[in-house]
């Protein structure tokens, strides 16, 4: 018998290899065939949302179906897609909906979806490099920088979302102002002054977490109380600066709220800003969604001073209603950007030419180093759709927002229960012989039974040790009607409720 040769040899490996891309023709198009299939189920979902419950419980069954033992051998595509048609999407948390404006949840749109289709097409690594997506996003950074009223020599970077915007925006912060070079010597057995950041009561929770991240340590973070409309008391802030200059600490980072979670609240960002540069401190915003408002005619007045951040976070899955996870931040100086994080690296060289020209200028304004082509679905969405639809948009769901107050203010039964600056209604249902806590239970409930009833995605927040029913419009499907129905369905569900109490 020949003995084989070397070239058959590899020829046999090569044909034992499992490969993940269809091997022939026929498995090229069966795939294809499925993907058409994909795409048609996704338009005729999303063009059908409105006909559809808002949320539906997951059955055990479902979960079951979903969670089983490892797969260790394959199954057909198609198998586990019909698999997937009936137990994972009608079960997802509803924010695509038109009546659901739970915490602050963006729509997403088929556009959108589209856009990420093809970037994932495409796998882009995005940290840098000469290629095209880094073109794309520089040019979205630029528009967003512009939109935002902040130099066009800006720096930034697309981000998962608004928590990690604000996490590199207060990095960069703590970077420039700590007088010393906290990179190098962190704070370990620190012998510097303590870095103060500065925040009110409602400011997220992100920033919690990122001071801790930071090595801070949570009793950095002076939270500064609120006036009745929920913006930080400038005076006792200013104040609270000077008692911690006193005793020999280190103020570094004012975090200002353009658009708080809670109730839609806007600080007073030019006496933020003015109070910022007379204290030397780092001046950084939180616009998660309150930033967008910007974009509009009519509202644009409410986040003036906005462009006088030194860094400024937000999200463009909230209010641009863009798919998850798509956030920014801004950086007004950009070598103070890129010197937060810069790494050397022999194997990140940047080169003279090829593919490493330019180096990786993304890696070096943040955290991670392998990052997506998430600009494509920014880059298509303002291209096809153009900032004045935005803008329209958003100004839109201001006007249902005050258009839901009107409803609640006129409603017998329903009181606001916080003013409403912006796009987010703070309410509840009451009837006058029912006490705070009884009313707590009732409305704990309302919101449970709104969101079971599968005709509204509504979430809950407390003020002042009063529950609330939270609606934060950033849903371009909504209409006007579905407030209506809302306010309607809200004293119809808390009369039973009062009743059966
Ligand atoms: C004011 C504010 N800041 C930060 C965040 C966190 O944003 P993300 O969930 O995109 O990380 C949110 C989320 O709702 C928010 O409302």
């Amino acid at each position: 018998m020949p003995l084989p040769t070397r070239s058959s040899v590899s020829e046999e490996i090569d044909r034992q290899q499992p490969t993940l891309d269809p091997a022939t023709p026929e498995e090229w198009q069966e795939l294809r065939a499925l993907g058409h299939r994909m795409l048609d189920d996704a338009f005729d979902d999303m063009a059908t949302l409105r006909e559809q419950p808002a949320w539906r419980p997951l059955p055990e069954a479902s979960a079951i179906a979903l969670s089983g033992r490892i797969p260790l051998h394959g199954r057909s595509a198609a198998e586990v897609y019909n698999a997937l048609v009936e137990h994972l999407v009608p079960y997802t948390i509803g924010n695509r909906h038109p009546r659901a404006w739970g915490w602050v949840r963006g729509t997403g749109t088929p556009l959108a979806m589209l856009a990420d289709m093809l970037a994932s097409g495409l796998n882009a690594h995005v940290a840098g490099g000469h290629q095209a997506p880094v073109v794309m996003e520089a040019a979205c950074l630029r528009w967003l920088a512009e939109l935002m009223g902040m130099p066009a020599e800006s720096s930034g970077l697309l981000t998962t979302g608004a928590t990690m915007a604000n996490l590199i925006g207060l990095a960069v912060g703590r970077h420039a102002k700590a007088d010393y070079d906290v990179r190098k010597q962190g704070l370990q057995g620190c012998v510097h002054p303590q870095l103060l950041i500065y925040g009110s009561t409602e400011t997220h929770s992100w920033a919690l977490k990122a001071i801790e991240l930071m090595g801070l340590g949570r009793d950095a973070y002076r939270r500064i109380p609120v006036t009745d409309a929920h913006r930080i008391d400038v005076e006792q802030l200013e104040l609270q600066i000077q008692r911690d200059r006193d005793a020999g600490h280190r103020p570094a980072v004012v975090i200002a709220n353009c658009g708080t979670v809670n109730t839609g609240a806007i600080d007073d960002l030019p006496a933020i800003a003015a109070l910022c540069r007379n204290h030397d401190l780092w001046f950084h915003v939180d616009g998660a969604f309150g930033a967008l408002l910007r974009l509009t005619q009519e509202y644009a007045g409410l986040v003036r001073g906005i462009e006088q951040a030194d860094s400024l976070a937000f999200d463009l899955h909230k209010w641009i209603y863009l798919p998850f996870e798509i956030g920014c931040v801004l950086v007004r100086d950009p070598s103070l950007h890129t010197a937060t994080f810069v790494t050397q690296a022999s194997y990140l060289e940047e080169a003279e030419g090829g593919i490493m020209a330019g180096g990786l200028p993304f890696a070096d304004r943040g955290v991670e180093l392998t990052r997506g082509f998430r600009a494509l679905k920014l880059w298509m969405s303002l291209q096809v759709h153009g900032v004045h639809t935005y803008s329209r948009l958003i100004a839109g769901n201001m006007e249902q927002a005050a258009h839901l107050e009107r409803l609640i203010q006129a409603a017998p039964r329903l009181e606001l229960i916080a003013p409403r600056p912006t796009n987010v209604v703070c309410f509840r249902y009451r009837r006058p012989e029912l006490d705070d806590p009884a009313l707590n239970a009732l409305n704990r409930r309302l919101v449970i039974e709104l969101q079971e009833s599968g005709r509204y995605i509504v979430s809950s927040t407390t003020l002042d040790s009063r529950y609330a029913v939270r609606v934060a419009i950033t849903n371009h499907r909504s209409q006007m009607h579905d407030f209506a129905a809302l306010a309607e369905d809200c004293v119809r569900f808390g009369d039973r409720l009062a009743a059966n109490a």
